[in-house]
């Protein structure tokens, strides 16, 4: 009897450790992955999560279902429930989402990466979709042959902006403020709307890929490259292409 009590001691305080363990393993990934990525129940819904209008595993086998599920429920979320808590209760409340981005610079730490990850996400859903890939149409063609040369040279500097951005940010085609196309990148959740983005980087944001690792890693591990050329194959130009048409009326 006194050796079952031994061994059943054993067997909970090994159970026990492994549990601490656990526990660690996941608050370390869940730092590693940005602020706060374990979502949490919010109570000030200011901003809600926006529904994909595909499946989680629609972009497969570009983009995984495990990695858009975690993305979408998981990240974003946690950027949306951070930025509702920062702007609860404040005059940030009824400003749009846009006004607080072009005047980040005025606004905490928080707003900026929450605020600017809530913006790019939703962005970064829209412009994918299950039927995306080819080429772009119409005025967006033309403006991207316009600015680039062709629509290879675009991806290509599309390509080394999203490879040389350093550690976590974004790769963009802007629509500058006369109109011209222009391809930038911004670190962590800063975007081209931001005040803090050098002028001759600003405009209105109509394409961008999410260089985080969160991103990519539980399929392409550390081959952002890989990512980055997969990402064409799902992208939605017709998306694009209307906010380009929305760029160019604003
Ligand atoms: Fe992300």
């Amino acid at each position: 009897m006194k050796n079952l009590l031994t061994t059943l001691s054993m067997a909970l305080c090994a159970a026990l450790l492994l549990t601490s363990c656990q526990e660690a393993t996941d608050t370390q990934r869940d730092a590693d992955n940005g602020p706060n990525a374990q979502a949490v129940a919010d109570n000030n819904e200011i901003y809600t999560l926006p529904d994909l209008a595909y499946d989680y595993d629609a972009l497969e086998p570009h983009i995984d279902a495990k990695t858009m599920e975690i993305h979408h429920s998981r990240h974003h979320q946690a950027y949306i429930n951070n930025f509702n808590d920062a702007i609860a209760g404040t005059p940030l409340e009824n400003m749009s989402l846009e006004e607080i981005m072009k005047n980040i610079s005025e606004h905490s730490m928080t707003v900026r990466n929450n605020g600017g990850g809530h913006y790019n996400h939703a962005l970064f859903w829209e412009v994918m979709s299950p039927d995306g890939g080819g080429e772009p149409e119409g005025d967006l063609a033309a403006a991207i042959d316009e600015a680039f040369g062709s629509l290879e040279n675009f991806k290509e500097e599309f390509h080394r902006h999203g490879m040389t951005q350093f550690g976590s940010g974004w790769a963009w085609l802007i629509v500058d403020e006369n109109g011209d196309l222009k391809v930038t990148q911004t670190p962590n959740q800063d975007n081209p709307l931001m005040d803090v983005v050098p002028d001759d980087e600003r405009g209105t944001p109509i394409l961008g890929v999410d260089v985080w690792e969160h991103g990519y890693y539980l399929h392409y591990q550390n081959r952002r490259g890989d990512y980055i050329n997969a990402f064409w194959n799902v992208v939605n130009w017709d998306a694009v292409s209307e906010k380009y048409q929305q760029a160019l009326a604003s």
